[in-house]
């Protein structure tokens, strides 16, 4: 039997036009769905986005191809930004249509040059966190996954870790690195009373699911005195790894292939970091209760996560919202549920986090926002004296 979804979801109607029993809610009066206002309205909120997804393809092509760093030493023709960046004209300047019509870009009609405005050029260009150009590879990489998503939408399970690399190593990489630059030793750190102190005298350090250890490398070349083990599953993201830390001539850190749910408790650790790792786990209870186990009595554990609340309702006000939910259901959600975890997912929130950190048994549990950041939260917690 086909059915439809009536305006609002309320209930179904069959083809031969018999009611089926509303599952939610009441059935809104049959004016709200002929306010042609509010049909306008709806269709130019989803229009303005599909013109934003395509929008967002012009900005990773632009950032990889080197388009907007052309940009930066001044205004140019569309020829002189193809010879700057070694591209074919013709793309470049569609390419530019796009960006301009958008009004990322200016462009002069007179001359027929393009313009980076200063403030685009800082949104999009330089090394630092404030360039979040790199955070248009989140919604091109994922957008290769939807025919596996539509399949585990229909039949269950979720799409493994495994599919989503090589590519997500670099654009993770991408995405956290100007963070760790500027925010890492300087912001987030002193959030946790103590730990600059403990790390400049010398401490073990483990920062699980560390990815290209980027994060590893900073803290290590920050506080020499301290050793830091950086654990991932992935071995081409801790060849990155090994590689910066070579190249930096560190001789404190060093990195290993684990599943974090057996990191290792013998000796304890005196602080954990983890970024951005947690919520994606298979079973994020353990791992939390197994970080608890590797530290010290009053042990710190430092956690990034997504800066979210926990309930539906609570999120609506976020305008990034929508893109959480998003890259957990493409992404953070389905490689925890390929192999039959929890699916806690990226919005697993604030109140859960706080309380799965009591339950593993975490104290003196706090919870600061990161300067700069809107994206994330700083979780400090303590490991109980036992
Ligand atoms: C979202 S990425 C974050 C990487 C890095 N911390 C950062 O912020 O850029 C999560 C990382 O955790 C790793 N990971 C996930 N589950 C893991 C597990 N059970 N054991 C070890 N690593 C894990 C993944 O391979 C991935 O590199």
């Amino acid at each position: 039997m086909t059915t439809s979804t009536d305006t609002v979801g309320t209930g179904t109607t069959d083809t031969r036009g018999t009611s089926a029993a509303p599952t939610t809610g009441r059935r809104p009066p049959v004016a709200a769905a002929t306010d042609e206002a509010a049909v306008q309205r709806c269709a130019e909120r989803l229009l303005g986005a599909y013109v934003d997804a395509m929008l967002v393809l012009m900005i990773d092509l632009a950032d990889r191809t080197g388009i907007f760093t052309a940009l930066v030493p001044g205004a140019a023709t569309s020829a002189e930004l193809a010879a700057r960046a070694g591209l074919h004209e013709r793309y470049v300047r569609e390419c530019l249509g796009a960006l301009v019509t958008a009004g990322v870009v200016d462009h002069d009609p007179d001359t027929d040059r393009y313009l980076l405005p200063p403030e685009a050029a800082a949104c999009l260009t330089g090394p630092g966190s404030a360039n979040i150009a790199p955070l248009s590879r989140i919604p091109t990489l994922l957008a290769h996954h939807l025919d596996e998503a539509e399949e585990v939408f229909r039949h269950g399970g979720g799409i493994p870790y495994e599919r989503f690399r090589p590519a997500f190593t670099s654009v993770m990489d991408g995405v956290s690195r100007g963070v760790f630059d500027e925010q890492l030793v300087a912001a987030i750190l002193p959030l946790a009373d103590g730990l600059v102190e403990a790390l400049t005298g010398g401490v073990r350090v483990a920062d699980i699911g560390c990815g290209t250890g980027h994060s590893t490398v900073v803290l290590a070349r920050a506080f020499p005195a301290s050793t830091f083990v950086g654990y991932d599953l992935s071995d081409d993201a801790l060849a990155v790894g090994r590689a910066e830390a070579g190249e930096a001539g560190l001789d404190n850190v060093r990195f290993e292939e684990r599943d974090i749910r057996t990191l290792p408790v013998d000796p304890p650790f005196d602080v954990v970091v983890g970024f951005d790792v947690v919520h994606d786990q298979v079973d994020p209870a353990g791992v939390l209760a197994r970080v608890h186990r590797s530290l010290t009595p009053g042990g710190v554990f430092l956690m990034l996560d997504i800066k979210a609340a926990s309930r539906l309702e609570d999120n609506r006000g976020n305008p990034l919202a929508p893109l959480l939910y998003a890259v957990s259901t493409l992404h953070c959600m389905t490689v925890s549920l390929a192999q039959g975890g929890a699916g806690l997912g990226t919005v697993w929130g604030e109140q859960l986090a706080r309380q799965m950190l009591a339950e593993a048994g975490f104290v003196d549990i706090a919870v600061h926002d990161v300067p700069d950041d809107p994206l994330n939260q700083v979780y400090v917690a303590r490991a109980a004296v036992r």
